[in-house]
C-alpha cells in the first residue's frame, strides 16, 4: 500500500520551515500532496498559480511530492486525493489550540483520515509566511528564511505592489 499524506496551507510564500516539514513527512509517507488553499480571507500576496510554481521549484529535487491548489473543505480534497493522513506542523505550544480544533473538526467530518503532527527543526520555529513578507517589505534580509527562487519572486512581487500603489496615488 502506498502511504500518502496531504500537507495543506496557504504558503504565501513557502518558507524553509514548510520545506523542512515536507522533507520530514517524506520519511513517513511515500507521497506528499502539498495542498495550497486559495484562502481569499487571508488576502494572499501571491496568486495560487505563483504559489504552485514556487513550491514546485522548491521541491524539484524531492521525489514523491505533488503540488495542488484547492478551494473548499480540506477533507473533501483528502478523500479525492485518496490520502490516509493530513500533516500539520507544530512550531510552538501556541500553535496547539488552533491545530487541535482543526484536527478534531476534520476527524468529525471524516473519521478515516488521521492528522499527523510534526515538529519542524528548531532553527525554523520562529518562521511564518507573514513575518517573512514583513521583513522583505521593510528591506530586511530574508536569506535563510525561504529558498533563493522564492526570495527573488518575493522581491519582484513587492516591487510590483509598490509600483501599483505609487501609480494609484499619483492617479488620484
Ligand atoms: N514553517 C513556517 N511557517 C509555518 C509552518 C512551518 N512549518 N507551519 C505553519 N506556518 C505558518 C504559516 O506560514 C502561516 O503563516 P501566516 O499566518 O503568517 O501566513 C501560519 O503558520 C499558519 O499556517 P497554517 O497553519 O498552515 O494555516 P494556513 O492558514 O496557511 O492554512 C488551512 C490553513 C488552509 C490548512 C485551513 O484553513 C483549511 O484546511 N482550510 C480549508 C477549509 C476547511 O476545510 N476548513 C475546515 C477545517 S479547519
Amino acid at each position: 500500500m502506498i502511504r500518502k499524506a496531504l500537507y495543506p496551507g496557504t504558503f504565501d510564500p513557502l518558507t524553509y520551515g514548510h520545506l523542512d516539514l515536507i522533507q520530514r513527512g517524506l520519511r513517513l509517507f511515500d507521497q506528499i500532496v502539498v495542498a495550497i488553499a486559495n484562502n481569499p480571507a487571508k488576502k494572499p500576496l501571491f496568486t495560487v498559480a505563483d504559489r504552485v510554481d514556487m513550491i514546485q521549484v522548491a521541491t524539484k529535487g524531492l521525489s514523491g511530492v505533488e503540488v495542488v491548489a484547492f478551494d473548499g473543505l480540506l477533507v473533501r480534497l483528502a478523500k479525492a486525493a485518496d490520502v490516509q493522513a493530513i500533516i500539520r506542523g507544530l512550531r510552538a505550544v501556541s500553535d496547539f489550540e488552533y491545530e487541535l480544533q482543526m484536527a478534531l473538526i476534520n476527524r468529525k467530518l471524516s473519521p478515516e483520515i488521521e492528522t499527523v503532527f510534526m515538529i519542524p527543526a528548531g532553527k525554523h520555529s520562529y518562521l511564518s509566511s507573514s513575518i517573512v513578507r514583513e521583513v522583505a517589505s521593510l528591506g530586511g534580509c530574508i536569506k535563510g528564511f525561504v529558498p533563493e527562487y522564492i526570495e527573488t519572486k518575493l522581491k519582484e512581487k513587492l516591487r510590483t505592489v509598490k509600483t501599483d500603489i505609487n501609480l494609484n496615488k499619483s492617479g488620484s
